[in-house]
């Protein structure tokens, strides 16, 4: 059996993977990525994001979203989509001139509502804000073109809106990276879903993206106290993005730390009481994110070149 249906025994409700649009044309790895014991859940790396749904100011061209969702929807994968509110990956007309705060908010909520009726029956989750807090030593509201043009508003508008246009029943996550520990930036983001739930604003999970490094990744404990920080507010956790670089050159011992991260990281959102799944930010060394942006990494996913199954596949499979 693969990971999802291990997964979905163990109690979680997917194991899945990101899918980018620069391997579609490759048939093995169509395959795996399409495989639905494998993987139960889909999440496109870039084919909704703003630049490329709405390259010019309401013309939406949903052409490559749809290149993974219509394939995991003839798989009987479910979605989750990403995203509708980031400071990356936006388009130029969008940041190239100055708004008002009411023109910045129209453009907000046509964007959300048109992309939110395209993909209305595909998406299971959706990915409303993404990276809204700076790192630790700050951990205040990321400087961006939201937050200083509509003020920090932007996010509970951004939530409602997604709200109001998507399917009743939809996932809406808060999704960020460097929360997988207790701290500032955590507790920043604690303190944000806090308020919404008092307020009722609606959000119902927290995206823990959990890129980690080999030598520095939080342990199992540090992990299944971040489950707790949220879970206590009354909403959802998920793994969304996990993937473990390494620095190269790649070794054995490297990938047995590598397995042991992936493995910490499993057993944390299982032991959880309310981790609902797992997403691996891509599962092919060859087109993860890692080597561009973080020069001299690599190799964080679960499968390599040659599309073997590495030490960290066995390790999450054997202990789902
Ligand atoms: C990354 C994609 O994987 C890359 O292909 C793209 O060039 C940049 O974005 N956090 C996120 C994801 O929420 O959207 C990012 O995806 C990785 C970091």
């Amino acid at each position: 059996p693969g990971l999802d249906v291990l997964a979905r025994k163990a109690g979680l409700e997917y194991f899945g993977t990101a899918i980018d649009n620069v391997v579609l044309d490759n048939p093995t790895y169509i395959a795996i990525a399409h495989n639905r014991s494998e993987f139960g859940q889909v999440t496109p790396s870039n084919g909704q994001k703003w630049e490329l749904i709405e390259p010019q100011q309401n013309k939406f061209n949903f052409t490559l979203g749809d290149q993974i969702t219509v394939p995991a929807t003839k798989a009987r994968q479910l979605k989750r989509c990403h995203n509708f509110v980031w400071h990356n990956q936006l388009p130029g007309w969008l940041t190239g001139r100055n708004w008002t705060k009411p023109e910045l908010v129209k453009v907000l909520e046509n964007h959300i509502k048109n992309e939110a009726r395209h993909y209305y029956n595909d998406c299971f989750a959706w990915d409303v804000v993404n990276e809204a807090f700076e790192d630790d030593a700050v951990a205040s509201l990321r400087k961006n073109i939201w937050l200083d043009t509509i003020g920090k508003e932007y996010i509970e508008l951004a939530f409602k809106f997604a709200r109001k246009y998507t399917k009743p029943g939809t996932k809406l996550y808060y999704n960020d990276y460097a929360i997988e520990r207790v701290g500032n930036k955590s507790l920043a983001v604690a303190a944000m879903v806090k308020d919404f739930r008092k307020r009722h604003i609606p959000i119902d999970g927290v995206g823990l993206q959990a890129h980690y490094t080999v030598g520095r990744a939080p342990t199992y404990d540090e992990q299944l106290a971040t489950h707790k920080l949220f879970s206590d507010l009354g909403v959802e956790t998920a793994l969304t993005e996990l993937d473990v670089r390494i620095q190269l050159p790649d070794n054995a011992t490297l990938q047995a730390q590598q397995a042991a991260v992936y493995a910490n990281s499993t057993r944390a959102c299982l032991d959880a009481d309310d981790c609902v799944g797992i997403t691996v930010w891509d599962f092919w060394d060859p087109v993860s994110w890692v080597p561009s942006t973080f020069p001299g990494f690599g190799n964080a996913d679960i499968w390599d070149a040659d599309f073997t199954k590495k030490p960290a596949y066995f390790a999450v499979s054997n202990l789902l």
